[in-house]
């Protein structure tokens, strides 16, 4: 999960990363309250997950309240790269002397992390590396030993700092660390890391990545999720604990286990070419248990979907059975009653499949249709999408 500058500014904080004030607003009228609290000149920043938002005007100074309103109201709305601004941070100005980059990732190719860091921060990082690559020291970090002191200062040297700034910016690095490692993170990155006119280390922006596998471990992340940015259907199968993600087409999918799910995608999409085109509407995969209440629920968020024309159900019996899974059918179609209305294509296979089949032979419910295989169920579904 990436994390918006204001979260990335609020953890920071916590762990004594210097930052400077920032109150969040979603109104013209509230940017020009928190502009009249903080004092001073401010500067009205987008809140959006991406990079380049100024270049794309969406962080702006303002000398006095009124000023702030102004750029509020040009700011708020914006597009920047497919992300419209619902809400910015009115942040204390800070009076740049210099400007750094830190990060700290984690280097999936080299099983270790990683830190960037260079003297000549601002622009954009990608840029730096293509244009200047000498001017962006790449250190490796251990993980058992993390950025402690002297690794700081090591990385400091790297990039070029001198002698009296690099103990100072060591110390941030050190703290940065700390947020990386105390919140699971797979980036902290500071674009850019200031040295005011008065000689103070500041962090002016932050974005922070965490990493979602280790949620279990912080139950305060679930409070930084942006609900009003997932989808509505994702949201319903994460509360199931559904491995569930939209895509764009008609052809809902359940099947067990993500590689038969994917090549699910896979076969229907290639069958969807001779109906009109059709593609799959969903990865979802009901794992291993495949009980009725997990078949109900997984029916239940793709049949909400307004796109599905028609399901295709993928299943392999292993050590679960394709009685207990066509039980499981049968009871989530009884469960869902009227809500479950359009086409069913039901494909079994492996443990027990004669007698799974024969349960939904027996069963007779007027939307299942049984296939042979997998290649003819994604053919029927297909053709039932188009129809
Ligand atoms: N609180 C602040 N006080 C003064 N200047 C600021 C402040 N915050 C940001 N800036 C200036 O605005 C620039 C862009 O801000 P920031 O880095 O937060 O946004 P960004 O999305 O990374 O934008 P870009 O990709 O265009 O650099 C900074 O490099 C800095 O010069
Ligand atoms: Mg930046």
């Amino acid at each position: 999960m990436d994390l918006y500058e204001y979260q990335a500014r609020d953890l920071f904080e916590q762990y004594g990363v210097p930052v400077l004030a920032g109150i969040v607003a979603d109104t013209p009228d509230e940017v020009k309250a928190a502009a009249e609290k903080l004092g001073g000149v401010v500067v009205v920043k987008a809140q959006v997950k991406t990079g380049g938002r100024g270049k794309a005007g969406g962080v702006k100074v303002a000398k006095n309240p009124d000023e702030a309103y102004e750029a509020a109201k040009a700011i708020l709305g914006l597009d920047i790269k497919g992300h419209i601004v619902k809400r910015v941070m009115v942040a204390a100005g800070a009076r740049i002397a210099r400007e750094f980059y830190f990060s700290v990732l984690l280097d999936r190719a080299n099983r270790s992390y990683l830190s960037l860091c260079s003297v000549e921060g601002g622009m954009e990082i990608e840029q730096l590396a293509v244009e200047k690559p000498e001017a962006l020291a790449r250190v490796e970090v251990d993980p058992l030993t993390g950025i402690d002191q002297a690794k700081a200062l090591e990385i400091a040297k790297a990039a070029n700092f001198d002698d009296d700034l690099a103990p100072k910016v060591a110390d941030v690095f050190v703290k940065l660390f700390d947020v990386y490692k105390g919140e699971d993170a797979t980036l902290v990155e500071v674009n850019p890391l200031v040295q005011t006119e008065d000689g103070d280390i500041i962090a002016l922006d932050g974005k922070v990545t965490l990493d979602d596998n280790a949620a279990f471990r912080h139950p305060n992340h679930e409070a930084l999720e942006d609900t009003s940015a997932t989808d509505p259907l994702e949201a319903k199968a994460k509360a199931h604990d559904l491995n569930y993600v939209k895509l764009d087409g008609q052809v809902g999918i359940i099947g067990n286990g993500a590689g038969l799910v994917m090549s699910t995608l896979d076969v229907v999409a290639y069958a969807g070419e001779k109906h009109g085109g059709v593609k799959p509407a969903n990865f979802l995969d009901i794992g291993g248990g495949a009980s009725a209440t997990v078949m109900a629920a997984g029916l239940d968020v793709i049949l909400n979907d307004p796109q599905v024309k028609s399901v295709f159900v993928n299943v392999f019996g292993g050590i679960t059975s394709c009685v207990a899974v066509a039980e499981g059918i049968v009871k989530a179609l009884e469960i869902l009653g009227d809500e479950a209305n359009k086409p069913l294509v039901v494909r079994l296979d492996g443990n027990q499949v004669d007698e799974g089949r024969a349960i939904l032979a027996g069963a007779d419910h007027p939307l299942v249709t049984l296939a042979a295989g997998m290649d003819e169920g994604a053919d029927k579904a297909a053709e039932l999408a188009n129809a």
